[in-house]
């Protein structure tokens, strides 16, 4: 049967294959990099998690990011109609829609929190810029923190305001002013973060945080902490979920999928990397916890800066460079679902935006309370003691390790085996000899059964078989 896949897409067309590098960077790098990826490589002990964190970019992340532009590219439509139109190609069931409905309520979901923690970057942006850490002790960082997250109106306030953001810029289409935000954007941040591990190698603990991150000490290491360094590696390359399948779907047909994944991945990790350098030497030097959970960041980047000559200056500039990191994430989780509704529902961009925008601003205000009035204990699957802060953390695990680990996998399965090998390698296109096996050998066998073997794990799945044959 054949089907017809329109060759321009409704949504246009970035200007060039740079232009998509940027604006799935944009995408990619933000608050994962920056916020939690130093928080939970701190609570999940160090070296060894980052080890696995690194192999998951590497065996997972970019033959899964490969896929997803590929996908995205050889059908041009949003991640619903595309995976519906690819199957049908094939001649696969037509359920293969609902993983697209599942990446839609993902990036749904996780807008929802994200924007929430964008709002406490843009509250630290005017902090910094008050001199608010000028020479400001640890205790007295933290309970500025404190404060923050304990006043649910001041979280709404800022929660809305970011929302308001986000929903503008898509409503004007990603293309615009998208790329020319991230061209001038990445750059600053990554000499910004230079400043900042520059600052830490000052500060006599700085080999103490490198042995931090790099000596692996797989005791620390539990099984779930191995889920949460391969949901994060989903996490911090927005896969899993159909952001970069609908990037992919704006890239003109002469770019190599294979060069601007890899690309992607590199520069993603590098952000990642060099936030944990700057932060854990300032954790160890104030003697800090690394273990402090989401309010890391803003527990210590505030001793630094308070600091550090030129601090306000320098304070002000980083928070509002993850605020603007975030934002450009915040985009790419709530295009696929406005797409989908601009091809289906015969509305504009600006009513989708604003329609699904709402949506998400009502669900944040769910996060905002569990840190305050709602916040209540839980025992998710395969955490050692109950978590405190309630809505957030059941959405955090909910998103990250679950929907994204499975939405990954599906998208690797489809790639690797519903659609046929000619299509994927014309759509590729990759010309270096052996390339493209060793792409179609991570993807069929490699990314999918290790997704599959660590959630099985976490499930306590092997211990169950052991018990069962008495092992
Ligand atoms: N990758 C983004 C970050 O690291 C978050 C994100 C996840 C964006 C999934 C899109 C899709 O902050």
């Amino acid at each position: 049967m054949s089907v017809k896949i329109n060759k321009k897409y409704i949504h246009g067309q970035w200007s060039s294959r740079w232009a998509f590098i940027l604006a799935a960077t944009g995408s990619a790098v933000g608050l994962g990099n920056i916020w939690k990826f130093p928080y939970i490589t701190g609570e999940n002990g160090g070296g060894a998690f980052v080890l696995v964190y690194l192999f998951c970019i590497a065996a997972i992340g970019v033959p899964i990011m490969m896929a997803e532009v590929m996908l995205g590219r050889a059908a041009r439509q949003s991640p619903i109609n595309a995976l519906t139109t690819l199957a049908k190609q094939a001649g696969a069931s037509k359920l293969w829609r609902l993983l697209g409905w599942m990446g839609v309520t993902a990036g749904f979901l996780i807008l929802s929190y994200y924007s929430v923690i964008a709002g406490w970057t843009l509250a630290y942006v005017f902090r910094s810029a008050s001199g608010a850490f000028s020479l400001v002790t640890a205790d007295g960082v933290r309970s500025m923190f404190t404060g923050l997250v304990s006043d649910p109106e001041r979280l709404l306030a800022w929660h809305t305001i970011f929302m308001v953001m986000t929903v503008v810029i898509i409503a004007r289409g990603v293309r615009g002013g998208l790329e020319q935000a991230v061209r001038v954007l990445m750059p600053a941040l990554f000499v910004l973060l230079l400043v900042l591990v520059g600052y830490a190698m000052n500060t006599d603990y700085f080999m103490a945080g490198v042995r931090f991150m790099f000596t692996p000490d797989f005791s620390a290491l539990s099984a779930a902490g191995v889920l949460t360094a391969l949901g994060h590696a989903f996490f911090t390359l927005s896969l899993g979920m159909g952001a970069i399948m609908i990037y992919g779907s704006y890239l003109p047909k002469d770019a190599s999928i294979a060069v601007t994944s890899v690309t992607i991945c590199l520069a993603d990790t590098m952000v990642a990397l060099l936030a944990g350098l700057a932060i854990f030497p300032i954790v160890f030097a104030n003697g800090l916890e690394p273990g402090a959970g989401p309010s890391l960041i803003f527990q210590t980047l505030p001793l630094a800066f308070g600091q550090m000559p030129g601090g306000i200056f320098f304070g002000t500039l980083f928070f509002v460079l993850l605020l603007l990191a975030a934002w450009t994430s915040a985009i790419s989780l709530l295009e696929p679902a406005v797409a989908w509704m601009v091809e289906n529902h015969n509305v504009d961009r600006i009513m989708a935006a604003s329609f699904l925008g709402l949506l998400t601003w009502l669900l944040g205000i769910v996060t905002i309370m569990s840190f305050s009035d709602w916040a209540f204990s839980f025992n998710f699957l395969g955490s050692d003691e109950p978590k405190t802060s309630g809505m957030f953390d059941v959405l955090d695990i909910l998103t990250a390790n679950i929907m994204l680990p499975v939405g990954g996998m599906l998208i690797a399965i489809f790639a690797g085996r519903v659609m046929s090998e000619k299509m994927t390698k014309q759509e590729l296109g990759i010309r270096a000899p052996g390339a493209y096996a060793l792409w179609a050998f991570l993807i069929r066998y490699v990314s999918p059964v290790l997704v599959l073997i660590v959630l099985l794990g976490l499930f306590g799945f092997f211990g169950f078989v052991a018990k069962l044959f008495g092992i």
